[in-house]
């Protein structure tokens, strides 16, 4: 998978460091060749000796080395890669990167090179939550570079939170994304929703339910890896946009319905949002005061246009179209009727019980719905899920 491609690896300092020594080793399974370039502090946390043991390569550190100058320029060295990867990267050198600082051989590459670059940061969780890091690292994505992880989880140095290095398997798959874009899904305009609704009932209330987003962000993030043509429409939500999609924000079903119908045609449909069923009929133009003589209130609701389904009958439908289905009991007869009402080619099915709530969860376990039947998926990250999504899509279209 990645047979003839040149992966440049730039290690930075930190604690860990020493896993790339296992990224090295898997991607000379998958058939890379592996040019180490490492910062002085990594020197720290694993050993050259390792490295290029692992690699079989010579180890690329200095800046002004005669010899490396004579062998590889650095200017080359940045420019023969097909993808370079940072990993660990440190929060000091996404700031080098991000100011265009180029003090030693790893920043200095960066600079000059004009590849694809995957930055696999790993840190203290303040130090990832730092307000300096997150400014970066927005800049870096809108620049088009792409990121894995970090995960949430116990750190090194004992607490818990996001900073963990993206698994080693992640990294090298995401690596194996970017250098094989699928010709099927390349420039493919995919129309995705996400995140909840928000359905007035005056203008200061509303009703809604707890969806995230993450999911539908995931699998927008993948599109956009894979070279589709992304446009996200979002309900309410507190994710950043996702660089490379073009982003539409709304926040009521009828506006998402709207904007929906207001896409076609498009080549795929995913609709991942967690789209309210019913709207308050009559929503108070000022704000509906509580009555002292009652301890009741009655809302009349009215059914929210079926955008899923819309889609799917649509005279310009998209050729695949993909929706999303909670359920809580009844799961497989359920899902079998919602296929067909909703006439869509496949559903990702999540059965919500005491041990599983994928609500604003990093986490999901899912099942693959299509006429052929149900393909349970292990509990993996949404991240996961959104590319075993992109798999079947590229069977599909
Ligand atoms: O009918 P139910 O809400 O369970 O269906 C879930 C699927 O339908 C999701 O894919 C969701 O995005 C979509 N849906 C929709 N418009 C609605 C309700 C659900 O697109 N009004």
């Amino acid at each position: 998978m990645l047979k003839n491609k040149t992966i440049l690896l730039i290690i930075t300092g930190g604690i860990a460091a020493y896993k790339s020594l296992d990224l090295i080793r898997r991607l000379r399974e998958l058939g890379a060749e592996v040019r180490p370039v490492m910062t002085k502090s990594s020197a720290q946390f694993v050993t050259p000796l390792s490295v290029s043991a692992l690699s079989e390569s010579k180890v690329y550190g200095e800046l002004f080395s005669l010899t490396d100058e004579s062998e590889m320029g650095h200017i080359r060295l940045a420019r023969e890669a097909d993808l370079i990867i940072v990993c660990p990267a440190s929060a000091d050198f996404i700031t080098k990167i991000c100011r265009g600082i180029g003090d030693d051989l790893a920043s200095t590459l960066m600079l000059a090179a004009d590849t694809k670059m995957l930055i696999a940061p790993a840190m203290n969780v303040k130090m990832w939550e730092n307000g300096a890091t997150s400014d970066n690292v927005r800049t870096l994505k809108t620049r088009g570079h792409h990121f894995v992880g970090p995960d949430v989880g116990s750190m090194a140095c004992g607490e818990i939170g996001a900073g963990r290095l993206a698994d080693i398997e992640e990294i090298a798959q995401k690596s194996v994304r970017l250098l094989n874009p699928s010709e099927k899904l390349k420039d493919k305009h995919v129309l995705i929703t996400a995140g909840p609704t928000h359905e007035p009932i005056d203008p200061v209330r509303y009703m809604a339910n707890n969806s995230s987003g993450k999911q539908g962000h995931a699998i927008a993030v993948a599109c956009v890896d894979a070279g589709m043509k992304v446009t996200l429409v979002m309900g309410p939500s507190h994710l950043e946009d996702v660089p490379g999609a073009d982003v539409i924000h709304v926040s009521s079903a009828l506006e998402m319905h709207e904007a929906c119908m207001g896409l076609m045609p498009a080549d795929v449909a995913i609709c991942c949002a967690a789209v309210a069923d019913w709207r308050p009929e009559s929503p108070g133009k000022q704000k509906i005061k509580k009555e002292e003589n009652t301890d009741h209130w009655d809302i009349r609701f009215i059914k929210n246009p079926d955008i899923l389904r819309d889609l799917s009958m649509h005279k310009k439908r998209p050729k695949v179209v993909i929706g999303f289905a909670a359920e809580t009991d009844k799961v497989e007869a359920n899902v079998k009727q919602k296929l067909l009402k909703k006439n869509c080619d496949a559903l990702v099915v999540n059965e919500i019980s005491d041990w599983h709530d994928p609500f604003g969860s990093d986490n999901n376990q899912v099942g693959w719905v299509t006429n052929k039947g149900h393909e349970p998926w292990p509990l993996i990250t949404k991240q996961e899920v959104a590319q075993r999504l992109l798999d079947k899509l590229e069977e599909m279209i």
